[in-house]
């Protein structure tokens, strides 16, 4: 008997910046990705530095081309209902929306490529959850605004979102404001269009912005249940497991320390008002938030409706110099980040390597027991349903001689997260979907990589843009076919 509900929603999850290219087409203008050279270029130096990156000229930008989605879409939508997708997660590219700051109105252009996308993947019988910001926002913002540290950005991302809900009130039913919004403290540039480079004090900076972003949030969430009472709207965050790497009682409270420095979002966003221990936070670290009348109020009234995150791989915290010297690398779980030796990695102050788990090519722990456990988590904080909105192993896929991928790694990976997800259900937890990431393979946010590939549909393009564009069905492209047709019984 299958543990998944019988209108459970199956799919996948891409975001415009990584999908479509076509950055310059239609009117659209720059966004902070297509700023940003391949990993080995300086890319980690060029996202703390954008507005210098921005006057080199790397030559090549591989969120510029994306793998040319804005051509592809139509061919994209049909393999995925081939697959049977009942959902399908994608995100709008803000300056393709808004190309400059202050425009009254949207840009026509731009939004006729999503009515087409939208319209037909309602026509394919998907529902769609639509991400308002992934790790999209327009340069001019950076430049203009240096992003969210201005409290402008509020009313530049509620344009957006008014334009969004109006246009699609009877065909998108879910939306998430913000994509992996505990970024912000890892990802400044991706998740908040901040020059870091230029804050004189960058941890106020990121959580001013955090504040904007939060009160950003909870005004949409209002004008959306006010467009459309029946829209779905929620936040979502990069999941965090930290497991003690010890008994050791320190480490015990570290690994709460550093899970809380990214349920600090969703727990204002859920709850509507900020934690005790974020004040204490706050004031341990001379942190204080400009916040204006009517901003709590808002963030009281603009609650969410579901809480949903994307899991990679678990951490493992540790107090000791001797094990901390063991760096992991992996989705980001707390706020540092380090060099730019080739590709980039986002790793933890004090996160280790875990000896019990084994890592994929990109030293990303593989933990699907920890699904489970972080599904129970969210659910036991927050008792409002969940969603899986990303999960997925990155790894180098080769085509073989007879024109195939046989990815039976990536099979085993999705076979024993689902597992752990039906286990989570089974323990009682109310989940509504699971959008996989990247069903077709698209550049690498952390990277801007071909190379790391997600996805159930191979595309021929390497890391430096060359390539046909082919679509190609991988193995594990039949594989998931069948988990849906069972509701994740065959697994
Ligand atoms: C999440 C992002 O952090 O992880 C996605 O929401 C991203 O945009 C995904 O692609 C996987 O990371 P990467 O760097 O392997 O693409």
């Amino acid at each position: 008997m299958s543990n998944f509900p019988k209108n459970f929603l199956w799919g996948g999850a891409t975001a415009a910046d990584q999908y479509e290219g076509a950055y310059d087409l239609d009117g659209k203008s720059l966004s902070a990705s297509d700023i940003l050279p391949l990993s080995g270029n300086g890319r980690k130096w060029a996202l703390d530095h954008p507005l210098e990156a921005a006057k080199k000229n790397y030559g090549f930008y591989p969120a510029r081309e994306g793998i040319d989605g804005y051509h592809h879409w139509e061919e994209d939508l049909e393999l995925f209902h081939e697959m049977g997708f009942n959902v399908y997660r994608m995100s709008v590219s803000w300056p393709r929306v808004f190309p400059e700051a202050g425009m009254e109105k949207a840009n026509e252009a731009g939004l006729k490529y999503y009515d087409k996308v939208i319209n037909k993947a309602r026509e394919l019988g998907m529902d769609i959850i639509m991400t308002i910001d992934h790790f999209d926002t327009p340069f001019w913002a950076t430049d203009e605004f240096n992003g969210w540290t201005d409290r402008r950005m509020i009313d530049e991302y509620l344009k957006l979102a008014r334009t969004l809900f109006t246009r699609y009130k009877n065909q998108v039913k879910y939306w998430i404001t913000f994509n992996e919004i505990n970024a912000l403290l890892n990802y400044p540039l991706f998740a908040g269009g901040i020059d870091i480079s230029r804050c004189s004090n960058p941890l106020q900076a990121r959580y001013q912005a955090a504040h904007n972003q939060l009160v950003a949030s909870a005004k949409a969430v209002i004008m959306g249940h006010e467009i459309n009472p029946d829209f779905k709207i929620g936040s979502m965050i990069a999941g965090v497991v930290n497991y003690p790497n010890s008994p050791y009682p320190e480490d015990a409270l570290e690994a709460q320390e550093t899970t809380r420095k990214s349920y600090f979002f969703p727990d204002v966003q859920a709850r509507g008002y900020y934690p005790l221990y974020a004040k204490r936070f706050f004031k341990d670290n001379n942190i204080h938030l400009d916040i204006e009348d009517g901003d709590l109020e808002a963030l009281k009234k603009g609650t969410v409706d579901f809480v949903s995150f994307s899991y990679y791989s678990s951490s493992d915290v540790s107090t000791d110099p001797r094990i901390k010297a063991k760096k992991t690398a992996g989705n980001f779980s707390s706020a540092s980040s380090h060099n730019d030796g080739g590709t980039v990695t986002w790793d933890a102050e004090n996160t280790v390597i875990n000896p019990y788990l084994e890592s994929s090519s990109w030293g990303w722990a593989i933990d699907p027991i920890g699904l489970r456990y972080l599904l129970n988590d969210i659910y036991d904080r927050y008792q409002k349903p969940v969603m899986v909105v990303e999960n997925g192993l990155g790894e180098h896929d080769a085509l073989t001689q007879d024109g195939k991928v046989h990815d039976d790694y990536r099979i085993k990976y999705m076979r024993d997260h689902i597992k752990q997800m039906g286990l989570a259900i089974h323990d009682g937890v109310e989940c509504w979907g699971y959008t996989m990431w990247g069903p077709i393979d698209i550049i690498a946010n952390s990277t801007g990589e071909m190379s790391k590939r997600y996805g159930f549909i191979y595309v021929d393009r390497d890391d430096h843009g060359n390539g046909t564009n082919k679509r190609i069905k991988k193995d594990s492209f039949d594989w998931y076919k069948k988990v849906i047709a069972s509701n994740g019984e065959n697994l």
